[in-house]
């Protein structure tokens, strides 16, 4: 039967539906969560999210002004920011990207905003109206944490410097006080901030050697200019398995001396891009092999991070310093019609699928990855939230940040299962991705992603420890693998309610092909 329909669906050449009612997989997955062995804990910061200044991302994405139509609190959308409270933001990187490493503060602040050219993103006028105080304002509405991006390209210590005391300074300083006179007498809290951005191609294209004569003066000389908060600092890291960049940072730091500079992370970049570069996977209509070998790439995530960690375990075995993948994400063919500079995509199952593994991979090495951005927050990218004029549409990756919450903060617990495979031509795949956590709640939580599209998955889900009689949660699936939330049609990706019980000795669940499922374990 499952064969008859695989084969069926193979012939389509565009996007093939999720069969409904599709028959089990012929074999049941049996899974044991150890509560006994607790790992380390899942930084809440993993679930961060990236704001650049590009295309509509900040523009009508967030920033319509006091005077717009669309409803606002001091120039910021309501809808907006009502939908990203409830996903728990926990950092906002802002303004950059490669747009960072251009970006200077000043043209952003007070009441007169210098107009600029965006040369990073299309060439387009930025009129400054959202600068840092209406960042600040923005982060603050969402409850969430600023991490700024320093302009180490174009700028220079001394404008860094300027900036974070604009921001940070407690005390009576000229800029605490040009600050205060923008309307904030209180000192902005920056949780973190990056050391430039991709300086080894569009933050400058240096050299490591360069880059770190860089990273000894920044890190050394800026920072926060409040004793009581203080800013973590993070270096550029690498883009691809080349371990060369992490080396020379790594060793940089570790032979730093006295008052000299120091930092507590080290950023990574990485994109699923199907079948190379320029991206030009497209967000809908794609086939079950395309839809096989995105996944094949994005699970090369898990690979990436364990080479570059190594090198870092060589120079800071005592992992203090975080990973920082503060750029990840499906990276897909421009939205047919937009500007391909405003990097707009759709956004499909496929895409929670892709956030479900990626997060997945991140928790399982939460002692060395302790904070991620999704890239990008809004309309750019892999992103939570379309926008249209008044209009707001949620996507599937919203959807599984919005289930993964109880993750944040929790603890990890291992679990062990066989994954079974799911084959498409000339790719095989793990069948199912599963990890488990004690939440802050002190419930234990399972995140279960089935990645077979033909195929539901049944789940024999056992706790050592602890005794579950059900389980209870919300499964994200589709009826088809391309399926999208539109402006007309927001609701045809949502989580729906699922539950398994008591059978014997184990919780069985039955997930959905081609799903994500977020399930608390009831004793
Ligand atoms: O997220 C889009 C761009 O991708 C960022 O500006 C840059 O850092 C990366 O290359």
């Amino acid at each position: 039967m499952r064969l008859l329909m695989t084969a069926s669906l193979c012939v389509l050449a565009t996007a093939f539906a999720i069969p409904a009612g599709a028959a089990p997989a012929d074999k049941t997955i049996e899974l044991t969560v150890d509560t006994a062995k607790p790992g380390a804990t899942i930084d809440r910061h993993i679930f961060g999210q990236f704001a650049e200044q590009l295309g509509h991302g900040i523009y009508d994405g967030i920033w319509v002004g006091k005077d717009s139509s669309i409803p606002n609190t001091r120039g910021i959308r309501n809808d907006v920011v009502a939908a990203l409270k409830a996903i728990k933001v926990p950092n906002v990187r802002w303004p950059g990207g490669c747009y960072a490493d251009s970006y200077h503060w000043r043209d952003g602040v007070g009441a007169k905003r210098t107009t600029r050219v965006n040369t990073a993103w299309g060439n387009v006028v930025d009129s400054n109206a959202f600068g840092t105080d209406e960042y600040m304002d923005f982060i603050a509405q969402i409850g969430s944490e600023a991490y700024v991006s320093l302009d180490v390209g174009a700028g220079t210590v001394a404008e860094a410097q300027d900036w974070m005391e604009y921001m940070t300074a407690d005390q009576p300083t000229t800029l605490a006080q040009e600050r205060a006179a923008n309307g904030h007498p209180a000192p902005y809290r920056v949780a973190m901030m990056g050391i430039g951005n991709e300086s080894w191609d569009c933050g400058g294209l240096m050299t490591p050697d360069e880059y770190t004569a860089e990273l000894r003066r920044y890190a050394r000389f800026v920072g926060s200019y409040n004793s009581k908060q203080p800013t973590l600092k993070i270096a550029v890291g690498p883009g691809t398995e080349d371990t060369a960049w992490t080396e020379a940072v790594m060793k940089t730091w570790k032979e730093r001396r006295g008052w000299s500079f120091d930092i507590q992370g080290l950023s990574l970049h990485s994109y699923t891009v199907y079948d190379g570069w320029p991206p030009h996977m497209p967000g809908t209509g794609f086939d079950e092999s395309a839809y096989a070998h995105v996944l094949k790439e994005t699970l090369k995530m898990g690979p990436l991070i364990d080479k570059q960690s190594a090198v870092m375990d060589k120079y800071d075995p005592d992992k203090k310093i975080a990973l920082v993948v503060d750029e990840w994400g499906a990276w897909l063919a421009p939205t047919p019609g937009s500007n391909p500079a405003f990097l707009m995509q759709e956004n499909s199952q496929r895409d929670a699928i892709i956030a479900a593994l990626n997060i997945n991979i991140f928790s399982r090495r939460a002692d060395r990855v302790r904070m991620a951005n999704i890239a990008q927050m809004i309309n750019v990218l892999q992103a939570m939230i379309l926008t249209d004029g008044p209009k707001m549409v949620l996507t599937p990756t919203y959807h599984v940040f919005k289930m993964y919450v109880p993750f944040q903060g929790a603890t990890f617990i291992p679990v062990t299962y066989d994954a079974n495979s799911y084959v498409h031509g000339d790719t095989t795949l793990p069948r199912l991705d599963a990890i488990a956590a004690k939440g802050v709640d002190g419930k234990i939580w399972l995140s279960l992603t089935n990645l077979d599209p033909n195929a539901s998955l049944v789940v024999d889900a056992a706790a050592l420890g602890f005794k579950a009689k059900s389980a209870t949660g919300q499964t994200l699936s589709a009826p088809k693998v391309d399926s999208i939330n539109t402006f007309e049609h927001p609701d045809v990706v949502t989580p729906k309610p699922i539950s398994g019980k008591l059978k014997n000795g184990a919780v069985v669940l039955t997930l959905p092909p081609a799903s994500v499922t977020v399930v608390s374990l009831e004793p």
